[in-house]
């Protein structure tokens, strides 16, 4: 199976020298036009601090998966770390723990039907990314399958194993070692939802296939 994917500028040797480093910047091999950009670790938890639903995404050799989750957060500014719930009957639980790995992307609005799809199907039997034609990109640092279309930002994480809160809580932890953001919606290390980029706000479950999209930005101020 191949990829498409990203390179950090500089090439595979210094690829290969920062195993599990995030280049300082990178382009797409297939196309230097993209709207991402990558975001500076310290601010990977900016891109869940809001509780965005996400998409899960695994990959253990041969297979790989994507599945929904309502459930992240960031637990950690610096190093970056989240958790993120992973039922262990899911196919995706198998394949983080079986790979050590795992992605998370940020959909936008304009990839509700995907995002609710990928929730609803086990792919265990069937290659979801086939299955709904969704194109991955490849992560910069661990390989992983990332999806930028209609998505607002991704990242790679290492899983830091846990075994008491996997099994109790289906909670697994990471560590990010790459992000990156559409810079349309993301920049400066902030999210700029506007009517300019709507289908790339973020989706939050309201349940049963609802959601809301991340839209109304309020400020707020000291109070006198
Ligand atoms: C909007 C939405 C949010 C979900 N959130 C979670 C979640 O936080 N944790 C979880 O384990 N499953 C969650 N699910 C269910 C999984 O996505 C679902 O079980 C999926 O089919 C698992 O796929 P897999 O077996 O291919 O890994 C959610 C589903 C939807 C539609």
């Amino acid at each position: 199976m191949r990829l498409r994917g990203l390179r950090p500028q500089g090439g595979r040797e210094r690829l290969k020298r920062n195993r599990f480093t995030m280049p300082d910047s990178f382009v797409h091999r297939d196309n230097p036009m993209t709207p991402f950009q990558a975001v500076a670790l310290e601010h990977a938890s900016r891109l869940i601090n809001h509780g965005p639903t996400v998409l899960v995404t695994s990959l253990d050799g041969e297979r790989r998966n994507i599945m929904a989750a309502a459930w992240s957060m960031p637990v950690e500014f610096k190093p970056p770390r989240i958790a993120v719930v992973i039922d262990k009957n899911t196919f995706t639980r198998e394949l983080v723990i079986a790979s050590g790995v795992f992605g998370i992307c940020i959909p936008g609005a304009g990839a509700i039907d995907v995002t609710y799809a990928v929730g609803s199907s086990s792919g265990r039997d069937t290659d979801k990314f086939a299955e709904f034609g969704i194109t991955p990109v490849t992560g910069p640092v661990l390989g992983l399958p990332l999806i930028e279309t209609n998505c607002a930002a991704w990242l790679e994480c290492k899983l830091i194993r846990e075994p008491h809160t996997e099994d109790a809580y289906d909670t697994c932890f990471g560590e990010v070692v790459s992000a990156a953001a559409d810079s349309r919606v993301f920049n400066n290390g902030h999210w700029v939802f506007d009517a300019s980029n709507e289908s790339l706000h973020t989706l939050h479950h309201l349940g049963a296939g609802n959601f809301a999209r991340a839209s109304n930005v309020l400020r707020a101020r000291p109070l006198p």
